[in-house]
């Protein structure tokens, strides 16, 4: 009897390590996560519904969701805690004061709410609503993993996030402190395949370069004078937009063109054009060029990406831009100091303080 029990324990731990293995969850995600869990309805087919009627009215919701996406599940995971209102959170933070898209993330939460309350969590629709613009945009539709918490902490000093002219080989390092490879990264900054960057982030290529005095040598020449132009070198009130894949049959379509620009010498920021010339990741731009798999291969990089956690508590959030009523947070100093110091211990990417408790709890005012 006693073997049998052992037996039985024994095969249920190798199904769990299988289960852990296999591509299709990690850790307590899993593709349909909400099957009949809000009776007969369909949560995925909701938030889809309302993601594809914003994105008939502003087809541009879909490099902002993208965006959106990679800014909450790059620092803390994917937690939704770049959508918390509130003094100093995320939100705030220099790199997400041009991330848009939570208007359709509310309408999406909104439409939810309605039918099953208290069940979907924002950071799985903040996933959700991407794999559908990305899908909108004819990059293919790839099954996302759900089941994820609203995170409870939301703060600016969190975000580190790289900048434009991060180099190929700090870029690779900040992924892999996420877990995610070198093939990860240049398949997500495919992500650049879609939307536009403001002049300001990388103006420094067209004039004077790393202080030379001269443009990136880096890019086109004819690219270069093109952008001067639309980009002028004199203080302006105005920061203009410019596409970021620059094939114009393309720049709203999600699809390789973007890693044959950068080939092309047509890249507009500085990591993008680095990764079509560094030797740790030209042969993979090269190779994504010119095959015909990106959107598959893309998708799944956005799985790896969204399958990022913080291990720190979480809730499933009323509003997507305030967390729960103070019932849901420890009540007394010393209950809030332990809790988070029990956060700090569980993040892999590093800590918080207090000040995170600030953040906007449902019904404050703003
Ligand atoms: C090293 C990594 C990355 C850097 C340095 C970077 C940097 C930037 C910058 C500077 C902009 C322009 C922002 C502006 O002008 O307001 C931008 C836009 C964008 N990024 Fe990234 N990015 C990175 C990775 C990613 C990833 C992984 C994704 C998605 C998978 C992504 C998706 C986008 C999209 C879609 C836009 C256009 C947003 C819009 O049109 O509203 N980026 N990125």
């Amino acid at each position: 009897m006693a073997m049998r029990a052992g037996a039985a324990l024994g095969l249920a731990l190798i199904g769990l390590v299988l289960a852990s293995l296999s591509g299709s969850c990690h850790g307590t995600l899993q593709v349909g996560f909400y099957n009949g869990k809000c009776g007969v309805s369909d949560v995925e087919a909701i938030v889809a519904g309302v993601v594809k009627a914003q994105f008939r009215k502003d087809p541009t919701i879909a490099p902002a969701l993208l965006r959106m996406q990679f800014h909450d599940c790059f620092v803390a995971g994917c937690d939704a805690s770049i959508l918390l209102d509130g003094k100093s959170t995320e939100k705030t933070a220099p790199p997400n004061l041009s991330v848009r898209g939570y208007d359709v993330i509310d309408a999406a939460k909104a439409a939810v709410e309605a039918i099953c309350p208290g069940v979907v969590s924002c950071a799985d629709i903040i996933v959700m609503a991407t794999r559908d613009v990305v899908s909108l945009s004819g990059g293919g539709q790839y099954k996302v993993e759900t089941g994820r918490q609203d995170g409870l902490v939301s703060l600016a000093s969190n975000v580190n996030l790289p900048g434009p002219s991060i180099s190929v080989n700090d870029s690779i390092a900040a992924f892999a402190r996420k877990g995610l490879t070198v093939s990860d990264m240049v398949l997500l900054l495919g992500g650049h395949t879609i939307g536009v960057a403001h002049c300001s982030l990388f103006q420094d290529r067209l004039y004077n370069f790393q202080d030379t005095g001269n443009p990136d040598p880096t890019m086109d020449r004819s690219l270069a004078s093109a952008l001067r132009s639309r980009c002028p070198n004199q203080q302006t009130k105005v920061d203009n937009i410019v596409n970021l894949d620059q094939n114009p049959a393309s720049s709203s379509i999600v699809d390789n063109s973007f890693y044959k620009q950068i080939l092309a010498r047509r890249g507009i920021l500085q990591i993008d054009q680095e990764i079509a010339l560094d030797k740790q990741t030209k042969d993979l731009v090269g190779a994504i060029a010119g095959s015909f798999d990106f959107s598959a291969r893309f998708g799944q990089a956005m799985v790896r990406l969204g399958a990022l956690q913080s291990g720190s508590p979480g809730e499933i959030r009323q509003s997507c831009r305030a967390i729960n009523t103070a019932r849901t947070l420890p009540t007394s100093k010393e209950e809030q100091r332990t809790g988070q110091m029990a956060w700090m211990g569980q993040t892999r990417w590093g800590g918080g303080d207090l000040r995170a408790l600030s953040i906007h709890k449902r019904g404050s005012s703003n």
